[in-house]
């Protein structure tokens, strides 16, 4: 292991990074921390007195990118007010999709921003930083090749808990009409089995317990294996042989490459657990033909189905957009009905936002943003029906939690069951990072909460007698 120290011991840099939008930018924010530490930078909860602040973007629906340009002038005040009191300068850094999108316009627009950097170019942060303190040119760095970016960061990783993200899986090539992740990512790029399998083992030695792997398309997984291309079912396989590795989740799937190999590992694997965010968008084929998403509502329903079939239990979750382009009363009732038809455990829905540059911005009958409103109330109201329904069907059951954390009030831990939900529970915190049994008594809105039970109860009657190395800070 490197020492952190490097040469900057006696006085460490404050590094503050804001993530926005997706997982993938999560896994990409500690990715830049863990390229930062050697250079002496420490994690800060706040901007104030940070040396380097990176807002980690996203450009998936206006606001998000909107809400980009407002934190910039609040971070650029703090900046001036700082060098006024005598203080560092901020350099302020913008990552993630808006500057791969945006990144000349992020320049002329906010003159405060030092360096742009696309996410394929995270390994080369040092030497921007390096170079935006010498010269105020050269400060966009946005290009794609994601086999250079994993080859060159770190391979050791600096986990905080026992969950963890692991990207397996980048970019698009699907082309969705309403969609900029295929400009702001680029093609579909999956790591090799062989360098997955690394950081897994790397994440595990620190007491990880559950990895999600991470995809804007991550079942159209084929990296490189021992004999050819793998798929993300032959990876699992691999991943769940992984000492200490009890739980493998993955996200997000388009219903076009979900292999029925996949399908089949939710029957056999125990550690895959059954929870699958399957997005559909629309349930009016008319729609879905619009949105190029090549599949129908009926091929979906089908897939659902068989998924089922697998695993009876699993835990559904989608994506929804309302107002597309063209949507009629009788499109969006089409989606009520395929909503109806499927019971989603949990989704995320969302008015249409035109993202320049994708086909579907340039469509005619744009839907009014009332109507859009109305529909989105319509479907959330459903969708958060049926959340609860799938809840309450938990509640007087018994299902294994990990827990992640403490809790808000004192003695409660909280963890995730199985299905993804939030559990909590009074426990002692030597459980935390543990697969503990839990009997669901309750549940409230975005939770569950439940007691303790049988030999976990028990074990807890008494001090903990089997010290937990720490995770590291
Ligand atoms: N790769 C994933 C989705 C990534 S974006 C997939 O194909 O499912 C996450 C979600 O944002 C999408 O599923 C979609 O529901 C929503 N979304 C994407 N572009 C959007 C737009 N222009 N307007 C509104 N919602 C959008
Ligand atoms: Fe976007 Fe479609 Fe690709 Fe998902 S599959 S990232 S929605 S283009
Ligand atoms: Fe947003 Fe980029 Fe993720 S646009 S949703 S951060 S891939």
């Amino acid at each position: 292991m490197h020492s952190e120290a490097g040469g900057d011991a006696a006085a460490p840099k404050r590094l503050f990074i804001k993530t926005y939008g997706c997982q993938m930018n999560v896994y990409d924010s500690e990715r830049m921390a863990d390229v930062l530490r050697p250079l002496g930078y420490a994690m800060a909860d706040a901007p104030e007195g940070a040396d380097l602040v990176v807002l980690n973007t996203c450009h998936i629906r206006e606001k998000a990118a909107e809400k980009v340009y407002s934190e910039i002038g609040r971070l650029r005040e703090m900046r001036d007010e700082a060098l006024e009191a005598g203080g560092p300068r901020m350099t302020i850094a913008v990552a993630g999709c808006v500057a791969q999108a945006e990144g000349a316009e992020i320049m002329t627009r906010a003159p405060a921003v030092d360096l742009v950097v696309g996410p394929q170019a995270y390994h080369q942060l040092p030497e921007l930083i390096a170079r935006a303190s010498r010269a105020r040119g050269d400060r966009l760095a946005a290009d794609f090749a994601p086999e250079d970016k994993f080859d060159a960061l770190p391979v050791a990783r600096h986990v905080g808990g026992p969950t963890a993200f692991l990207t397996v899986q980048e970019g698009c090539d699907k082309f969705c009409t309403f969609c900029v992740v295929p400009y702001t990512r680029g093609a579909e790029y999956s790591r090799p089995v062989a360098a997955i399998l690394a950081e897994a083992e790397s994440l595990a030695a620190q007491g990880v317990r559950e990895v999600t792997l991470l995809g804007q398309n991550v079942n159209a997984y084929a990296g490189e294996g021992s004999n050819g291309p793998a798929t993300l079912a032959q990876l699992v396989r691999r991943l769940a042989e992984i000492p200490g590795l009890d739980r493998i989740r993955y996200t997000t799937s388009h219903p076009r490459d979900m292999g029925e190999d996949l399908v089949a590992a939710h029957a056999e694997i125990e550690a895959l657990m059954p929870y699958l965010h399957l997005p559909v968008q629309s349930g009016s084929d008319r729609v879905l033909k619009a949105m190029n998403r090549g599949h129908t509502a009926d091929s979906y329903l089908k897939l659902i189905a068989r998924i089922r079939a697998a695993r009876p239990d699993i835990a559904i979750s989608g994506d929804f957009i309302v107002g597309f382009p063209g949507e009629t009363d009788a499109d969006f009732e089409a989606t009520l009905q395929l909503v109806q038809a499927v019971g989603y455990a949990s989704a995320f829905s969302f008015k249409y936002s035109s993202r320049p540059g994708t086909p579907a911005a340039a469509m005619a009958r744009q839907v009014d943003e009332a109507v859009k409103s109305e529909r989105l109330a319509r479907l959330q109201a459903l969708l958060e029906a049926q959340t609860r329904a799938f809840n309450a069907s938990l509640v007087g059951r018994r299902v294994p939690v990990l827990f992640e954390r403490v809790g808000r009030r004192d003695g409660q831990l909280i963890g995730r069951s199985p299905y993804l939900q939030a559990v909590w529970a009074e426990a002692p915190t030597a459980l935390l990072g543990e697969i503990v049994e839990v009997d669901i008594t309750a549940q409230g809105p975005n939770s569950l909460s439940g007691v303790l039970a049988g030999d976990a109860a028990r074990a807890t009657a008494q001090p903990p007698v089997r010290p937990r190395a720490e995770a590291p800070a």
